[in-house]
């Protein structure tokens, strides 16, 4: 990971925040396998860690965070560790659902969570109901979600709005794709970090992060601790973003 100046860290109250930070949380499995135990007791760490960094986000006044937590690839792992995993959901949505309650956080999803069992889908209308009363930090769970089916659904209700009559074709800009997109009505993210090593994007936030700052850190999700998100907000208030213009001098 790039270094950041020392002096920097004193003073984080008066760097540039975010407003969207997305997260890759990736490593689980190697984080298990590391210490000879099964993938689904690194996802289990994983799991605990999610809850630890979105309560951090929420107090440091970032105000999106989006988390990936199962893409549309993730089916092609094998049956016991998709079942771990969906159990592992299970339970920390009920968690979650009574401390981001206490915290203020809003919990939306991102995906198409209509595949998942009655149960898991009923906590997910649960949780989602408690979040309208909610104020706090937007947290986005990216479940079954996948940059690609994201922007082919959205291709289909465009298509379907020109088809009634509703939408004339020539009208559709960046800005009716946005809209039609999971994450419709909110910013960007501005900066995404993708722990464990890996230098890739995964089929997250496709559309929306083609102006994100990316931040690849050398080390597996469970381990990955405030201080680490906080050298990553250090390391995000050093980039220069021109959006394609030049820097003002
Ligand atoms: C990320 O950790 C969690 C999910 C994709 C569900 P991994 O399970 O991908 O962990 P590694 O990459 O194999 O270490
Ligand atoms: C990306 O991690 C998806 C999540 C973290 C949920 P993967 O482990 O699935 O990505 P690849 O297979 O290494 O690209
Ligand atoms: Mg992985």
């Amino acid at each position: 990971m790039e270094q950041v100046p020392n002096q920097n860290r004193a003073d984080r109250s008066q760097r540039p925040l975010p407003r969207h930070v997305g997260i890759i949380m990736d490593g689980n499995g190697r984080w298990a396998q590391r210490r000879g135990l099964p993938r689904s007791a690194g996802h289990k760490e994983g799991a605990k860690n999610f809850k630890r960094i979105a309560k951090y986000c929420n107090r440091i006044g970032i105000q999106y965070l989006t988390v990936y937590a199962f893409s549309t690839e993730n089916w092609k792992r094998p049956a016991l560790e998709i079942k771990a995993l969906m159990l592992l959901f299970k339970q920390y949505l009920k968690e979650a659902l009574d401390e981001f309650e206490e915290e203020n956080i809003q919990i939306r999803f991102l995906g198409d969570t209509s595949v998942f069992s009655s149960d898991l889908q009923e906590l997910i209308r649960q949780t989602q109901e408690a979040a309208k009363k909610q104020t706090g930090m937007v947290l986005n769970i990216a479940m079954n979600y996948g940059g690609r089916a994201e922007l082919v659904s959205a291709v289909k209700a465009i298509c379907a709005k020109v088809t009634s009559g509703e939408l004339e074709q020539n009208e559709i800009d960046e800005a009716t794709i946005s809209q039609y997109l999971d994450t419709a009505g909110q910013p960007d993210p501005d900066l995404i970090i993708r722990p464990s090593g890996e230098y890739r994007t995964s089929n997250f936030l496709l559309w929306q992060s083609a102006y994100a700052e990316y931040l690849f850190m050398d080390i597996l999700w469970p381990d990955f601790t405030p201080e680490n998100l906080e050298e990553a907000l250090d390391a995000y208030a050093h980039r220069n973003r021109r959006f394609g213009g030049v820097t003002p001098v």
